[in-house]
């Protein structure tokens, strides 16, 4: 069985005391419904640490709708024993509650300079969302203060505000990116994918599909019409999916650039009915 902690003060003293005995810590943040992405952090978290802490707590703060709050898979205990079914002696859970993280309620989220990496695609489609993203993720780092952090490319933009604040907040921490895991059929693995229709799961692989199809013809094409017919693509002539968005830019900056030396990414916002589903590609 593995250890689960739910107080902030339990987990802090815990890690405290394994830091002292000189182990190391790598902690991956989630908000549960684990898949086999997650468990890819949780691996590269123990390959590289003595101890690898793992987080499960749906933060209130980075949603947009009540709805999507409420319909967010929530099953804890699938996702204790796919934790245990790593094997490992050596992964402890933090399962905090509401009133843990928040003791003085939510309204003081937003506070966080984010270098206008929160201005553009997610974070203008989803207003706060990504301040709600670096109030968690400052609070679980001050609770259990690991030497690394671990966050997918699935999230690029998040991951990218995640190196902003530790920056300038100066944490300790190493930030560590770990790459897209994938289904058989391309689609990146989300925990929202499980709300899928039948018939939107089963089209879903349009996503990476087009995507790939972008990065191959990215050298003959202009990038205009390159992201017309992408999004043609993807919503299909049976307008099943709707896409929100379909940009390309430095992958440093976020911003488009002219410089054909820019290390390029292409992100993807897609709605499938109410679920809506991201991904990114590098173009180099
Ligand atoms: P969540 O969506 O549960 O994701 C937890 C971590 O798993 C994130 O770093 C995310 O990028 C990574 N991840 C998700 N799907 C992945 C995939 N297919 N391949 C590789 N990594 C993947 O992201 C969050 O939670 C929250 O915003 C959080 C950081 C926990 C703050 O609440």
């Amino acid at each position: 069985m593995l250890e689960v902690f739910q107080r902030k003060s339990e987990i802090f003293s815990y890690c405290s005391r394994r830091k002292s005995l000189g182990k190391t810590i790598g902690f991956v943040p989630t908000m549960g419904a684990l898949h086999t992405g997650h468990l890819q952090l949780v691996n590269t978290a123990l390959e590289q640490n003595d101890l690898a802490v793992v987080s499960i707590f749906v933060n209130p703060t980075q949603f947009n709708s009540a709805g999507d709050l409420l319909s967010y898979p929530r099953q804890f205990d699938q996702d204790l024993k796919m934790l245990e079914s790593l094997g490992s002696d050596k992964i402890v859970i933090f399962n905090p509650d509401v009133q843990g993280m928040y003791p003085d309620g939510m309204n003081n989220t937003g506070t966080y300079d984010l270098n206008g990496i929160d201005s553009v695609m997610e974070g203008a489609h989803r207003p706060g969302h990504f301040q709600g993203v670096a109030t968690i993720v400052h609070k679980l780092f001050s609770s259990v203060e690991p030497h690394k952090a671990y966050f997918g490319e699935k999230d690029f933009q998040q991951l990218a505000i995640i190196r902003h604040i530790t920056k300038t907040l100066n944490l300790p921490i190493d930030i560590i990116s770990v790459p897209t895991i994938r289904e058989d059929d391309g689609l990146a693995k989300s925990s929202r994918n499980a709300l899928l229709s039948e018939e939107h799961r089963a089209e879903a692989h349009r996503i990476y599909a087009t995507m790939t199809k972008v990065k191959n013809k990215f050298d003959v094409q202009k990038i205009d019409d390159l992201i017309e017919e992408a999004i043609h693509d993807i919503q299909g002539s049976d307008n099943l999916f709707k896409v929100e968005y379909i940009e390309i830019v430095d992958e440093n900056t976020l911003r488009p650039s002219a410089n054909p030396q820019s290390p390029l990414r292409l992100f993807a916002a897609v709605w499938a009915n109410k679920v809506r589903l991201i991904d990114n590609i590098s173009l180099i």
